[in-house]
């Protein structure tokens, strides 16, 4: 059990204050769409939340995921919730090897049957299972074993998600996600190549806060990070409604920053948050970098791919009234500006001599 005074002094070692904590927590409590009046009792709960053992296993995959959680470059509030889980097993971070890394996987699984969370990422091949093993047994083994007792699945990136890139034509490993295999237990499939750590820090903190995972879409994917596409919060989108399209990447209407739709955005048709979250720690995204969006969150992206050639759906389609879906995005957008003015909140305490005794009462 984390106590209160562990989390206060986490939090105060990382530079982190009291009221830079209970931003976060009325910003986490809007992006997963709850009053911000909850605030205060979202922070009670992380500082009383248990930590929940996290097994967290790689099949046929690129690593990607694990390096877009791990690669922030200065501890967040999300960085350190991750740190609040109790991670037992995890193949790329884990200190341990051989026979010792098996057994910390055993061990988990018999010290918290029926309470650990299982994180996959990456596919599963099912035609050839041999093509993928560790320590001697095949991914679809050890995904059947360490699922069973799991109190819940996460399927962290399109891998794991969808099937992703291992199971883009040919598909010569015939590999599927997650949720093909396991049928019993509840999974969220949290999509993207890779996804937003925010994203997948935000399940993690929902599972902590509330002992169980946010609701989902028709995809399995959470509604609060999903629920709206590229399209309906790109900045871009007022020069597609006046119908201004860049021709190529480094023509005048891509310098203005017009459209990409017709270099081959895939933004219309795809769910995800990277309009208002943003990455690297809110430096930039695909879009506003200049290139459109790959789908990368929807099912058989890679296939369906074409990723320069211009989507062909009708317009009647997708050109709907500007304003839909910014009142909701503008929740999870707040996260942005919330997080800045922590990190302008902890430089600025970074010159200051304050005890970690102070930290209750500083603002
Ligand atoms: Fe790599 Fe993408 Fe698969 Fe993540 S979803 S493991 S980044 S290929
Ligand atoms: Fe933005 Fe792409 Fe939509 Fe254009 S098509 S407005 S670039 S998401
Ligand atoms: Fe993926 Fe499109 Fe975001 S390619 S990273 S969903 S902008």
């Amino acid at each position: 059990m984390f106590t209160h005074e562990s989390l206060k002094k986490a939090l105060f070692a990382n530079g982190i204050s009291r009221r830079g904590f209970l931003k976060y927590c009325t910003t986490l409590a809007s992006m997963l769409a709850l009053p911000t009046s909850m605030a205060a009792t979202i922070a009670q709960k992380i500082e009383q939340a248990k930590r929940p053992s996290v097994i967290w296993l790689h099949f046929q995959e690129c690593t990607g995921c694990t390096e877009s959680l791990t690669r922030s470059h200065a501890p967040t509030v999300e960085s350190l919730i991750f740190d609040y889980i109790s991670l037992d097993y995890h193949e790329t971070l884990l200190a341990a090897a051989g026979h010792d890394a098996e057994k910390a996987m055993e061990v988990a699984m018999h010290d918290n049957k029926g309470q650990y969370i299982l994180v996959v990422e990456g596919s599963i091949p099912v035609k050839h299972p041999e093509y993928s093993t560790v320590g001697g047994q095949t991914n679809l083994d050890v995904l059947k074993k360490t699922a069973k007792d799991a109190a819940a699945i996460v399927a962290v990136g399109a891998c794991a998600s969808f099937g992703g890139l291992p199971h883009a034509s040919p598909n010569p490993s015939d590999a599927v996600s997650v949720s093909e295999i396991i049928k019993d237990k509840p999974i969220v499939n949290i999509p993207g190549c890779p996804p937003i750590p925010v994203v997948m820090t935000g399940v993690l903190a929902h599972y902590l806060i509330f002992g169980a995972l946010p609701a989902l879409d028709e995809l399995g994917r959470p509604k609060t990070f999903y629920g709206q596409t590229i399209h309906d919060r790109c900045p871009r989108r007022s020069f597609y409604d006046r119908g201004l399209f860049a021709e190529s990447f480094d023509d005048a209407g891509a310098k203005a920053g017009w459209c990409l739709y017709r270099l081959g955005c895939k933004g219309p048709t795809t769910h995800n948050a990277c309009a208002t979250i943003k990455w690297n720690d809110q430096t930039s995204w695909p879009v506003e970098s200049g290139h459109g969006c790959l789908g990368c969150s929807e099912p058989n992206f890679w296939d369906a791919g074409g990723f320069y050639k211009a989507l062909s759906i009708p317009s009647s389609d997708y050109h709907r009234v500007a304003g839909y879906a910014v009142a909701a995005g503008l929740a999870v957008g707040a996260v942005a500006g919330s997080m800045n003015k922590m990190k302008k909140s902890k430089a600025a305490k970074a010159h200051e001599t304050v005890s970690v005794d102070d930290w209750d009462e500083r603002s």
